[in-house]
């Protein structure tokens, strides 16, 4: 009995060597081309999407269940990035001491052993397919503003589809609440037996796009970095153009008060708005293709927290001074701003450049889930089955089709805040880990050679480690259903692995 608890412990902690992750890198080895430009661009194209084309809106007004920091959110949004900053420079020093793609859960693999890098994996996915439930979800919000702008062109059915047809139902019922609606007269009822009835809400335009993106990536999409590099300009100049014009129309009157929950609302909207943020491992994966990664990657990093926090500061400030706080909306804030101050052509423009913005978001994101059931399933901790490629267009068909329909079916009954807070959830920690194997890789691997160091290490991991566990226990201590969801999702992936991964992990190898 001893000895076998002694061998599934050592089963539990086994690592998959860095000289081997290193060496099957050596043997698909990419071209060392990206500069710091490629870098910031990457960055800004993975960052800057829903959190500032969406979520301000409840971070600035208090989403799922929670309260708003208003114009406050200026201050969320700095402890957001200072969050960032720490967990990316340790990205950085473990990307590039081993430059394999992979992101989070190789890493772990390599300083944690199997268990922490299954967890870390199965989180992973949290962040990469629940997050885009949120990133559909706000798709939905921006193709209504979009056609509510073509009002006299199109007819009425089109421009104002019934909710029921573009929410899930747990919006309806909040939008019932807020305006004082009968939920039965905006959403059908299905009459189940013991008279039970059951509200029945589909996000068609969500699924809409996930599916052609799913049909997309099957057949085989090439990222270009050109392709990148409109969408970023696209997104910049929208944004850009937002906070000149708008702030023509700014009243410094709906700046007071500044923070009408106090430091409650502060952490609360940090909690939300951190997923502005998330993004930046893609950053740090690009280390293998990177021509100088000592230098250029932590720049990039810094550059682009940098560049994002002075611009989402300046549409935070535009956009609560342009709208009373509580007439910020939830789906669309930015396009809804100004539709109030009556510019519906330029509502329409913002409504295009966002829907570039969280395609090419969702596109990204839907790639990264693929590719982490793909690593996960490589490694025997899932049905191998799964992994089977297309004939015709040599894609992991199977896979693309799961994590499509994951988004589809969670869009049926996840609101874009709790799918938005059950993404950060899944980002924290998975940051928390990757402060912690810096620390760790340090001490077991002193004399691997590392382009990058972070500097002023322990203290910045430690911080990265600290903040980052605040924030997470803060809303878990806050409670709303995000926090039970997370807590079920751990407790899923655990059972996933005691009934099937450490078992085929075994009979496999
Ligand atoms: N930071 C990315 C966004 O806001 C995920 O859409």
């Amino acid at each position: 009995m001893k000895q076998q608890i002694i061998t599934v412990i050592k089963n539990l902690l086994n690592k998959k060597s860095t000289d081997v992750f290193i060496q099957e890198s050596k043997t698909t080895e990419l071209k060392k081309t990206l500069n710091i430009f490629d870098l910031l661009i990457l960055g800004i194209s993975a960052v800057v999407g829903t959190g500032i084309f969406t979520i301000i809106g409840s971070a600035i007004t208090g989403g799922a269940g929670g309260v708003g920091a208003g114009t406050a959110v200026i201050i969320s949004m700095l402890f957001a990035a200072l969050a960032s900053l720490f967990s990316a420079l340790s990205y950085s020093e473990i990307a590039a001491m081993i430059p394999v793609a992979g992101s989070a859960y190789t890493f772990t693999y390599a300083a944690m052993g199997e268990f922490m890098a299954w967890m870390v994996g199965w989180i992973l996915m949290l962040e990469y397919a629940i997050g885009n439930i949120t990133v559909a979800t706000a798709w939905t919000g921006y193709l209504c503003q979009l056609l509510k702008g073509f009002k006299h062109i199109l007819p009425e059915f089109i421009i104002n589809f019934p909710i029921w047809l573009r929410n899930d139902f747990r919006t309806i019922y909040a939008l019932c609440e807020k305006y004082g609606w009968d939920v039965h007269d905006k959403m059908p009822f299905i009459q189940l037996p013991f008279g039970i009835e059951m509200p029945f809400a589909v996000n068609l335009p969500a699924m809409f796009i996930v599916f052609v993106l799913t049909v997309l990536l099957i057949k085989g999409i090439k990222e270009s970095t050109r392709a990148a590099t409109i969408m970023v300009f696209v997104n910049l100049t929208i944004i850009v153009s937002f906070i000149i014009f708008g702030s023509k129309y700014v009243a410094p009157e709906n700046w007071v008060p500044f923070a009408p929950n106090g430091i409650e609302g502060i952490l609360a909207g940090t909690f939300i708005i951190f997923y502005a943020y998330i993004g930046f491992d893609a950053v740090s994966t690009a280390a293998e293709e990177t021509k100088n990664p000592q230098r250029d990657l932590p720049l990039a990093i810094i550059g682009t927290l940098l560049l994002c926090t002075i611009l989402y500061i300046c549409v935070a400030l535009v956009l609560t001074g342009i709208v009373p706080l509580n007439n910020i909306d939830t789906q669309a804030p930015l396009a809804h701003a100004m539709h109030t101050i009556g510019k519906n052509w330029y509502a329409g423009a913002i409504s295009v450049g966002a829907l570039c913005a969280l395609t090419s978001v969702l596109l990204v994101f839907q790639l990264g889930t693929t590719r982490i059931f793909y690593s996960i399933a490589r490694d025997n901790f899932l049905p191998k089955n799964i992994m089977k490629i297309h004939p015709k267009f040599k894609t992991p068909h199977i896979i693309t089709w799961i994590s499509g329909l994951i988004v589809i079916i969670g869009s049926l009954f996840m609101d874009l805040n709790i799918s938005a807070e059950l993404c950060n959830y899944g980002t924290f920690t998975s940051f928390i880990i990757i402060c912690i194997e810096v620390l760790i890789l340090r001490k077991t691997e002193p004399n691997r050679y590392r382009p990058f160091k972070v500097p002023f290490c322990p203290f910045f991991p430690v911080f990265g480690i600290l903040l980052c566990s605040c924030f997470m226990i803060y809303k878990g201590l806050s409670g709303g259903d995000s926090s039970l969801y997370f807590l079920l999702w751990i407790g899923i992936g655990l059972a996933i692995y005691i009934f099937y991964g450490y078992k085929n992990k075994r009979i496999n190898e």
